[in-house]
């Protein structure tokens, strides 16, 4: 059984769109564990532009599901989740003028900065994924820097709309998932994951847990957060 975590950002950005207090992530989030979500994510970003720390805080105090906090790798960031202690942290790169999360960390690049940033958060038994390109050097850079949890960037087989292309895709996500497993890594995916390709996405039954946040909020307009969740929750186990 694949494990669904569900992405509430997109809540916050309705509600800073007028500054205001609703609708309250911590009501989606409730909802959301009401249609079966296993997991609650947010990503407080450096510029706020939805999710805010007090959101953070007032989550972890309320969801009974694992908390997951996306976030890049900055000082403002580890002391804010060193005094919050979510469930997990996924360190992912973050640009400023980026509509949504563009792609993997380089952890070739920033291993020995990552390793020592890593270290300061799990001895607070804080638990620590790495968001990757599907990259079988970058899996094996996530095995040397000691991290015990990937999410594996799904964009490239989200957008490839070709059926052969998309074939090729989902075999090189198998390869790739495999060979993380065999270095004993934890392997969860994530981004632009909808309604209709999730049913293809089934097959990588490796995966431990997904995460899903645009499709499901944008369904949950007509359906209510709960359905939707319950939803994709159906249509990732059958
Ligand atoms: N995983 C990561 C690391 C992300 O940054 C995001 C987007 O916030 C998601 C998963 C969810 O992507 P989507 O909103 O496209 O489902």
């Amino acid at each position: 059984m694949i494990r669904l975590g569900v992405n509430i950002d997109h809540i916050a950005t309705v509600r800073e769109a007028r500054k205001g207090e609703e609708p309250d992530p911590v009501q989606a989030a409730f909802l959301a564990e009401l249609g079966g979500a296993d997991g609650i994510t947010v990503h407080l970003r450096s510029d706020r532009r939805h999710i805010s720390e007090r959101d953070v805080e007032l989550l972890k105090k309320t969801i009974k599901v694992p908390l997951n906090v996306e976030m890049a790798a900055t000082n403002e960031m580890k002391g804010i989740m060193l005094s919050i202690l979510p469930y997990q942290i996924t360190l992912v790169p973050e640009r400023a003028d980026e509509i949504t999360t563009e792609g993997g960390l380089d952890l070739i690049i920033n291993q020995s900065f990552l390793r020592d940033y890593i270290k300061e958060l799990e001895v607070s038994n804080i638990n620590i994924s790495v968001f990757i390109d599907p990259d079988k050097e970058q899996i094996k850079a996530a095995h040397k820097i000691g991290v015990s949890r990937i999410e594996i960037n799904t964009t490239k087989f989200s957008e490839t709309e070709n059926t052969e292309e998309l074939k090729k895709e989902l075999a090189h996500l198998k390869e790739i998932v495999r060979y993380a497993k065999r270095l004993g890594l934890t392997v969860f995916a994530g981004h632009g994951l909808n309604y209709r390709n999730i049913l293809l996405f089934r097959e990588l039954d490796d995966i431990e847990e997904v995460n899903i946040g645009h499709s499901i909020i944008a369904r949950s307009l007509f359906t209510g957060i709960e359905e939707a969740v319950r939803q994709m929750k159906t249509l990732l186990n059958g």
